[in-house]
């Protein structure tokens, strides 16, 4: 199927689970475009997998609709099904079978001949990086071959949307960035990725962000439009002594936009960049010693802080 050109290939409406009397997901609109990387972002429970089940055909939704690849996702899950490839938040590989094994499994799965399963066997190995694997047991192998391996049975069928739930949790950066130039290859071939993380420096590389907070879109935009336009004021990057007990003492000034630690540093959300002076005597004047006090562009961690703190942090872990 071609010619999509810029039409999205997944289109959510107003989805909505609930679980009993919990709503796991509220709401949800997006739409993602052919060929790109769409990141779906929140805390632990804000929904992200419940959705992406919804998604793939394995869920029904509540109420709402929602179109992937061309298919309803509620009239026709099974054609869903067949046109997406998803890499489970556990990696669901056979440890007791080789990677050409694991291979197999999943092809027959999706129903490949003979012929398609040798082809796609040799693509997904190169892609991967598994060829010298191919006979190891599963279980032998590194997290970020298996973690490779897995991508590579999800894709085995050349759908046209791949969803991946949190691949790169406890893997190694470099791992995390071999993963990623995959991922890039993926979508210049024309493969729409959506993609769950707990990493905002990997939320950099998406063309466009959803963050999900107790089951809602929250924000969404691209990494730059975010910065850009829903952060308010300007970010102090702040050093002082005793970070965490400066912080209590900014808590007290009302021009202060927001404060958090970051690493050692402060980030000191303030109005302007005129601030900083007062930033600065503020701490001096509590005995705390102070150095640099420079406005920084401001992080998507900083972004999405703040973001849900407007919404209520709730058990949203601090960075
Ligand atoms: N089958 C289920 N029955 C009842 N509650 C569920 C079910 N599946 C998920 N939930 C609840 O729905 C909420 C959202 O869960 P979900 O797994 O979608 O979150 P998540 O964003 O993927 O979190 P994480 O980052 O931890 O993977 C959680 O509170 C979870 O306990
Ligand atoms: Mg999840």
């Amino acid at each position: 199927m071609s010619g999509n050109g810029r039409r999205p290939v997944i289109e959510s409406a107003a989805l909505v689970k609930r679980f009993g009397s919990f709503t796991a997901v509220d709401r949800v609109d997006f739409s993602v475009e052919a060929g790109s990387i769409f990141g779906l972002l929140g805390a632990n429970g804000a929904g992200k997998s419940t959705l992406i089940r919804m998604l793939i055909g394995l869920l029904t939704p509540t109420s709402g609709s929602a179109r992937v690849a061309g298919f309803d996702i509620a009239a026709d899950p099974e054609s869903v099904k067949r046109n997406v490839g998803y890499m489970s938040q556990r990696f669901s590989l056979y440890e007791d079978l080789s990677v050409a094994e694991n291979i197999n499994f999943f092809g027959g799965v999706y129903g490949l001949s003979a012929l398609e399963l040798k082809r796609a066997e040799a693509r997904v190995l190169a892609l991967a990086g598994l060829e010298k694997e191919r006979n190891r047991l599963t279980g032998e192998l590194s997290g970020g071959f298996k973690q490779r391996l897995a991508l590579g049975c999800a894709i085995l069928h050349t759908p046209r949307v791949v969803f991946l739930d949190e691949p790169t949790g406890g893997v190694d950066p470099v791992s995390r960035r071999l993963f990623w130039e995959i991922i890039y290859g993926l979508a210049a071939q024309g493969t729409t990725v959506l993609v769950t993380t707990h990493y905002l420096d990997e939320a950099e590389y998406c063309d466009s962000l959803v963050l999900m907070h107790s089951g809602r879109v929250v924000a969404r935009g691209s990494p730059t439009e975010l910065k850009r336009s829903r952060l308010e004021g300007t970010v102090l990057e702040t050093e002082c002594s005793e970070p965490a007990a400066a912080l209590k003492t900014l808590a007290g000034a009302d021009w202060l936009l927001e404060a958090t630690l970051f690493g050692t540093y402060l980030h000191v959300r303030v109005p302007d960049e005129s601030y900083g002076p007062k930033v600065r005597e503020t701490l001096s004047g509590a005995g705390f010693s102070v150095g640099r006090v420079e406005a920084i562009q401001p992080t998507l961690e900083d972004v999405f802080i703040s973001v849900i703190d407007e919404k209520g942090r709730g058990d949203v872990p601090r960075a």
